[in-house]
Parts: structure tokens; sequence; C-alpha cells
């Protein structure tokens, strides 16, 4: 039974990361006139009220969104991402953070498609009314990392595949590469993006040594972390492994990821990585 509710968790460091990457790579799908396809394998909810009692038990945001939203400084691709959450949310104040579907709705054409899977009982409620009336939109009540491989390769050809588990059985991490080189067998041309969580480096190791041996090609990683690698803070990194990026995604996250490392790091352990894990 899944327990896992990302509620807790939204706006958080690695939504920044995450939500970046994946409001980049669908902006750079965006510049070609051909309709594309994304699909979200773990779509979570749809959206998070950050005034609710599950935001707020942590507070989460606080080290993530909330330290972003009044800035007036922030690299471009940065305030980009603020600039839509802030469609969300009417006044000034913080309290609705989109995740991952409605942020990718914004960012769909009329030609362009989306499909979402979601297996947890309560979520998969608030996702579909969500995505209520809105004819671009599918909503799968499934398992997203073996259902979604029906739907590949998409017709149109062109398209982002999101993979954000969250992580609950340790089996998970050989799962999604699994799955991955499935994928990629089907969809040679499209992009992947796989978050981690960064909470025993062992773990995050292998996970890396298993996509390079899978003969995946063209692969590369982008990390952002807020302490120093620990057994005492729990997360306290992550990142996106992104299979066939766009070609601008490393320049942007040259920009952004030093810039967030400094911000939202815990006085001075902040740090990032950006890697080719596979080469072209
Ligand atoms: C990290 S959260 C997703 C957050 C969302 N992508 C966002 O950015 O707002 C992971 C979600 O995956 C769901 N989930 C877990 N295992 C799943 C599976 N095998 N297939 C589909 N959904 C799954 C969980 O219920 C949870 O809502």
């Amino acid at each position: 039974m899944l327990s896992y509710r990302h509620s807790f968790h939204a706006g958080n460091f690695a939504d920044v990361l995450k939500h970046i990457v994946l409001i980049q790579s669908l902006e750079y799908l965006r510049t070609k006139d051909k309709p594309f396809c994304c699909i979200d394998t773990h779509a979570g909810p749809g959206k998070y009220q950050l005034d609710g009692d599950y935001a707020l038990k942590n507070r989460e945001f606080d080290n993530g969104i909330a330290k972003l939203w009044q800035r007036n400084d922030l690299p471009e691709c940065v305030a980009r991402y603020v600039s839509l959450i802030k469609r969300f949310n009417s006044t000034d104040q913080l309290t609705r953070y989109p995740g991952s579907p409605l942020i990718t709705k914004q960012l769909l054409r009329d030609k362009d498609r989306l499909c979402l899977f979601e297996l947890h009982n309560t979520e998969i409620k608030l996702l579909t009314a969500e995505a209520h009336k809105d004819k671009r939109i599918n909503v799968f009540h499934a398992d997203g990392l073996t259902s979604c491989l029906k739907l590949l390769p998409p017709p149109e050809r062109r398209g982002l595949v999101l993979i954000d588990p969250s992580y609950e059985i340790k089996s998970d991490y050989q799962q999604v590469v699994e799955t991955l080189v499935a994928m990629h067998k089907r969809f040679a041309t499209g992009t992947y993006a796989l978050w981690y969580p960064v909470i025993e480096r062992s773990r995050n190791q292998k996970l890396e040594r298993a996509i390079q041996a899978s003969g995946i090609k063209n692969v590369q990683l982008f990390e952002l972390g807020i302490h120093a690698d620990s057994d005492e803070h729990g997360m306290t990194a992550s990142g996106m492994i992104v299979i066939n990026p766009p070609w601008t995604l490393a320049p942007e996250m040259n920009q952004v990821l030093p810039w967030l490392a400094d911000v939202l790091g815990n006085d001075g352990e902040g740090f990032y990585r950006i890697q080719t894990l596979v080469a072209e």
C-alpha cells in the first residue's frame, strides 16, 4: 500500500530543481511547431496547498520556493519558474504550489498532449478533478512504470517522459533503470527526465553505474545539494538524470545550479553537480 504524500514536501528545494528542468525541457519542445506528448509516470495530486496541514508540518517550502518568491535578482530560468508558480497565487502571498501535471498543463499548446499516471487512491481523485474536461489530458489510475510502455512511442514522435517516483521501496531504484531501458527501446529519441533523492550516496552511485551500463547514450545529470552528504539529515541533495536532454539544458543549468546552491544551501554547504553520465 502506498503511504507517500507529496503534499508534505511540495515546493521544497528538490521540487525547485525538478520543476525548473521540467519547464526548460518543455520550453525547448515548444520551440518547434510540431506537437509533442508529455508522459508523467508519477503525477501526484496535481497541486498543493502550502497553507494546509500537510505542507505546514515541516514547512519544506521555506527552503525552496519561499526563498525565491520575493527576490528580484533571479537568473532567467529561475525567474520563469517563479513567474509560473505566481500564476497559481492570486496575491503576493504564497499559498499554492502546482505539481508537475499543472506546470505541464500551463505549457501545453492546443496540439500537445499530456498523459498522467498515479497509483494512490486519494491522489488519483484529486488529479482527475484537475484534468477535468481538458481534452489534451488523459489520466490513468495505474502503475506508471509498467503501463506507460503501452503509450510508447507516442504518435507525435516527439516527447518528454517525467519519472518522479517516491522511492518508497528500495527496489524502485532498480525498477526505474529496467523501465528506462524498456522505454528507450520503444522510443529512442524521446527525452526522459528521472528524479532521484540523495539520502544514502551509495544507492545513487549504484543507480548511476546501472544507467552507464545500460547501453543508453546521451545522458546528463544535474544535482543540487543543500547539505554535504550525511546520514543524519534525511534528503541532503536531489537531482535529475536526463536522457536525450535538449542541447540548451546544460548551459541553462550551468547558470542556475551554482546560484541555487548558494541561495538554498545550508550555511555554505550547498553544492551542485553537472555531469555527462554517458556521452552521445
Ligand atoms: C514524488 S510524488 C510526485 C510528485 C509530482 N510529480 C509533482 O512534481 O508534483 C510521487 C507520486 O507517485 C505516486 N506513485 C508511487 N508509485 C507509483 C507507481 N508505480 N505508478 C504511479 N504512481 C505512483 C505516489 O502516490 C505519489 O503521488
